[in-house]
């Protein structure tokens, strides 16, 4: 068992390697891991997407293209995978779409898209983006563990490291984009690598050395000055994510684990081609509502 988030009781630092954050940790706060629930965690989530967006578009916007889907930091794209299969003509549903680019490129690729997401900071990007594309995505500010949309009006739904890597209830989730999805539709999802838990969070061959149990689900969290939770991370392993899209009431269709492409020299936190020669960094589930 992990230590619990207690203000009252002060805070100790004792864990030295790093989570498995999709985007770099903010320097002045200190990581560690620790208890939390899943309110907590999407509060202090919600407050730093809000804080880090721009900094996150100004690092990887152009990597990851204003109309362009990319599943992972490998760089999966959609346009040579089609893990969603046909979506002209199909109504989507993004969850947690950040600046919205995955949703643009299933735009004007004849989808209609609806888009959501936790940080208003990153919905004003998504709003920038269709300024400047001329492809409007319409958003929605609303969290994952509670869909404020209609049931069975979805064919697809789709998450690009959206939401569900900072989510600990899963189950709960899940089975909310799966109410929104009609039979036999399709929600395909790329999170961290559960194996990834086990290293440091280091692109380097520092990162390459097993430090902490895959069994261990205590979050990765930040904490401020002041004792605030201001992030949190937390860990499933891949039974977690079987059980969890089992008991959602859908059915796994596949799983792709990418590997890192010759070539590709781009670092992204954790993820850079010397620790994607040895361990996978993304999970995608092909997950589907039974008819
Ligand atoms: C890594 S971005 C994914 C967006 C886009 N595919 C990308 O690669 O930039 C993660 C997004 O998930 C959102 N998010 C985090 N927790 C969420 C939640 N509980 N519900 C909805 N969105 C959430 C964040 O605000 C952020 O925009």
């Amino acid at each position: 068992m992990g230590k619990t988030l207690n203000p009252e009781v002060g805070l100790h630092l004792s864990v030295p390697v790093l989570g498995c954050r999709y985007r770099r940790p903010v320097q002045t706060r200190q990581p560690q891991f620790l208890e939390v629930s899943d309110a907590q965690a999407q509060a202090a989530n919600r407050g730093d997407w809000d804080r880090e967006a721009d900094s996150y578009q100004a690092e990887h916007g152009e990597f990851l293209r204003d109309t362009g889907f990319l599943w992972s930091p490998e760089g999966v794209d959609e346009a040579d995978v089609r893990l969603l299969g046909e979506v002209a003509g199909s109504r989507v549903l993004e969850v947690g779409s950040g600046a919205g680019q995955c949703s643009r490129w299933l735009q004007s690729n004849g989808a209609e898209v609806v888009a959501f997401d936790l940080s208003w900071r990153q919905l004003q990007h998504s709003r920038r983006l269709d300024l400047e594309t001329s492809i409007d995505v319409p958003t929605v500010c609303a969290t994952a563990t509670a869909i404020p949309l209609a049931a069975a009006t979805f064919d697809l739904a789709c998450s690009a490291f959206g939401a569900l890597p900072f989510i600990l209830d899963i189950e709960r989730a899940l089975t909310e984009v799966g109410r929104v999805l009609r039979p036999g539709g399709r929600f395909v999802f790329s999170v961290v690598h559960p194996l990834r838990w086990v290293f440091p969070d280091d692109p380097t061959e520092a990162g390459l050395t097993a430090a902490r149990s895959y069994f261990d689900r205590t979050p990765y969290v930040e904490i401020d000055d002041e004792g605030s939770l201001t992030y949190a991370e937390p860990h499933h392993t891949l039974g977690d994510w079987i059980s969890a899209i089992g008991a959602a009431g859908l059915t796994v269709e596949r799983l792709v684990e990418p590997e890192w492409p010759p070539g590709q020299d781009r670092v992204w936190g954790g993820w850079g081609p010397v620790r994607g020669a040895f361990v996978p960094g993304t999970a995608i589930f092909v997950t589907r509502q039974p008819d």
